[in-house]
């Protein structure tokens, strides 16, 4: 297969935003790549084109049964000017291990990075400046073969759309209120929990409703055997600091294996920190806000970045951590990183990218 990719120019350009009024994921850029995969002719005609809607089969396998994977990543403007991806290679890993998981065909991983790289190329000028923002990168790969029976689709198409944003959440970096959820659950080992598929965050909306009702701004999982065990939020990966000891869930299948998790856990080793991934029940959490020992709480994730928690209520009863304020540890990993994304500081892991 030729991974040369074409480039089809749009022939007018959007305005783009100000940086001060991007909220997440509401404009997408002038281009969007596209490849399409055949059973028997594997993965064909690398493009770049206009963004523009697609036309799909209302048979399309995945309107019906959502066999679908997708990734979310950054570029961001560092202080030089330049622009840079934030792990892309990770994430082209996770999305690698998310199609094996949902039966779909694998992407040549280099053409994968080269997508990335070469879509965010030709947006360059829509990468934002000011801390805080970033083009967001969409990768997507669906099952678009007009088929009704349950089987792996034999034809996909995968595209990347970008769009430019600013934080996640309305708070911005106000910590935010989470209710532990234990009426419903999001994943069991075995299932697909660990895998970013569509269905997860589908299957996530109906909790996260009621908590929005209720005040709160996420959830988090429980584990779906016990209902015991911290799971994750599913925006998120969630951390927890008792005493000296940080804690996050193993990966055992059920959460997400978050690139921001992973780069957080780098960085606390390296600082000499007491780091475990290990279960955690929410009774420990309790007991140690009881004792004054839950220091501080905090999520990871692309989108969210580090994002403090400021309130877990969980059967009714209110935890307040730090007194709703950002935690001093939450605070310097939120520097550090943001430090590596935007060449503030060096990048002595060379996780970054220059586009
Ligand atoms: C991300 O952090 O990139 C995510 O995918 C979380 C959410 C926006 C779906």
């Amino acid at each position: 297969m030729s991974d040369t990719i074409r480039i089809t120019r749009a022939a007018t350009l959007k305005p783009h935003p100000k940086d001060s009024e991007l909220a997440f994921g509401t404009v997408f850029t002038d281009h969007m790549f596209r490849m399409d995969y055949k059973e028997g002719k594997g993965w064909f005609d690398p493009r770049i084109e206009p963004y523009a809607p697609f036309l799909l089969e209302p048979a399309a396998a995945v309107l019906h049964y959502a066999q679908e994977v997708f990734e979310g990543l950054k570029a961001f403007r560092g202080v030089d000017g330049k622009v840079r991806l934030f792990r892309p290679q990770k994430h082209v890993e996770r999305m690698a291990n998310s199609a094996k998981r949902m039966c779909i065909p694998p992407l040549d991983p280099e053409l994968a990075l080269k997508s990335f790289l070469t879509l965010v190329g030709v947006e360059k000028e829509w990468v934002p400046a000011t801390v805080g923002t970033s083009l967001y990168v969409r990768p997507t790969i669906i099952a678009n073969e007009a088929f009704l029976g349950v089987r792996p689709a034999h034809a996909y198409l995968y595209f990347v759309i970008l769009s430019p944003v600013g934080a996640y959440y309305p708070e911005g970096m106000a910590p935010v209120k989470i209710l532990v959820v234990d009426k419903y659950v999001r994943a069991v080992e075995g299932g697909v929990g660990g895998v970013k598929t569509a269905g997860n965050y589908a299957a996530s909306l109906y909790a996260s409703e009621e908590a929005k009702h209720a005040g709160f701004t996420q959830v988090l999982w429980l584990d779906g055997v016990h209902r015991k065990y911290i799971d994750e939020v599913g925006t998120m990966n969630i951390m927890v600091k008792i005493g000296d000891e940080v804690i996050t869930p193993p990966l055992t299948g059920t959460i997400l294996p978050g690139v921001t998790r992973d780069s957080a856990l780098t960085l606390m080793r390296e600082w000499d920190l007491k780091v475990s991934e290990r279960q955690i029940s929410i009774d420990e959490a309790i007991l140690a806000h009881k004792q004054g020992t839950l220091k501080e709480v905090w999520g990871t994730g692309t989108a969210a970045v580090i994002s403090p928690v400021g309130e877990l209520t969980y059967k009714g009863e209110k935890m307040v951590i730090n007194g709703g304020e950002i935690g001093p540890l939450t605070r310097k990993l939120y520097d550090a990183i943001v430090a590596i994304q935007y060449a503030q500081a060096p990048d002595a892991h060379n996780w970054t990218v220059e586009v």
